[in-house]
């Protein structure tokens, strides 16, 4: 089964890339506003149709849960997060750091089962399977050798209702940024955690995140060797998208930072 996975959503994601790129800097883009702060685009819901329709098609006994609403939840084992585009608001402003996301849930072990992100500006497909590593375009990744979180370049987010909600990161943020080389603020979730995975940060944090953000991107820096827990080190879950991802041995430090 994991096998036809993997080539199913290799296949589906490239597909769905070629949607947003079409759709990005083209003087007809749609935006709607899901509030004041979050944005949804045509080519949001575009990559979703496609995403969705094609799932349904190959995996009836499977469920999906997609951001824009699409639901199939009737399934046994395998849930399917899909992000159809993580990154909007950099979409919808023209800049290039946006990717579709699809993460494979198995229930019956309890873990994810595979991950899959596609960044079709740069034409890199990250993947992960359990248990046999992560691959950016076919070639094997791994996590940074940093050691101290003084020379370490961290990535964050804050959640759209940052204004609404004390819980918007501003005490985090303020713990680990003196403390750190430098802190990036992507606006794309599951990129974040796939540049953790192949070394080009060496941790990320972000909560208030959805299942369909972080799930593909969480079993990517896994299986690059790194280290995706909660804050306090529990284990990472889908469904309750808290999450610390690093390379593994700045970790602790950043556990004892996040602990505001
Ligand atoms: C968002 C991005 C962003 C993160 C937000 C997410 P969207 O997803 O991943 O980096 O900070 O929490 O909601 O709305 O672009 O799919
Ligand atoms: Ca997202
Ligand atoms: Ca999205």
């Amino acid at each position: 089964m994991l096998s036809h996975i993997d080539a199913f959503a290799r296949g589906i994601i490239r597909d769905a890339g070629a949607v947003l790129l079409r759709g990005f800097r083209a003087p007809d883009l749609v935006v709607e506003y899901k509030s004041r702060t979050d944005l949804v685009t045509n080519i949001d819901r575009e990559s979703e149709r496609l995403i969705f329709d094609a799932l349904r098609r190959e995996f009836p006994g499977h469920v999906i849960i997609a951001e824009e609403g699409s639901r199939a939840e009737e399934g046994d084992d395998y849930v399917w997060y899909v992000d159809p585009l993580d990154g909007t608001n950099n979409f919808a402003h023209g800049i290039a750091c946006f990717c579709v996301s699809i993460g494979v849930y198995s229930r019956r072990e309890g873990r994810m089962a595979a991950g899959f992100v596609y960044d079709p500006f740069h034409d890199e497909l990250f993947h992960a399977l359990h248990g046999s590593g992560s691959f950016l375009n076919g070639a094997p990744i791994r996590v940074s050798t940093t050691d101290a979180v003084d020379i370490s370049i961290v990535a964050t987010g804050f959640p759209y209702n940052k204004k609404e909600t004390e819980n918007n990161n501003s005490r985090e943020f303020c713990s680990v940024m003196p403390e750190v080389q430098g802190v990036r603020r992507f606006g794309s979730a599951a990129l974040d955690l796939c540049s953790v995975a192949c070394g080009r940060i060496d941790g990320y944090w972000e909560r208030q995140l959805k299942p369909w953000d972080c799930a593909a991107g969480a079993i990517i820096a896994e299986e690059a060797g790194g280290r995706v827990t909660r804050y306090d080190g529990s284990n990472f879950d889908p469904e309750y998208p808290e999450v610390l991802a690093t390379n593994g041995r700045i970790h602790e430090r950043m556990m004892a930072l996040l602990r505001v």
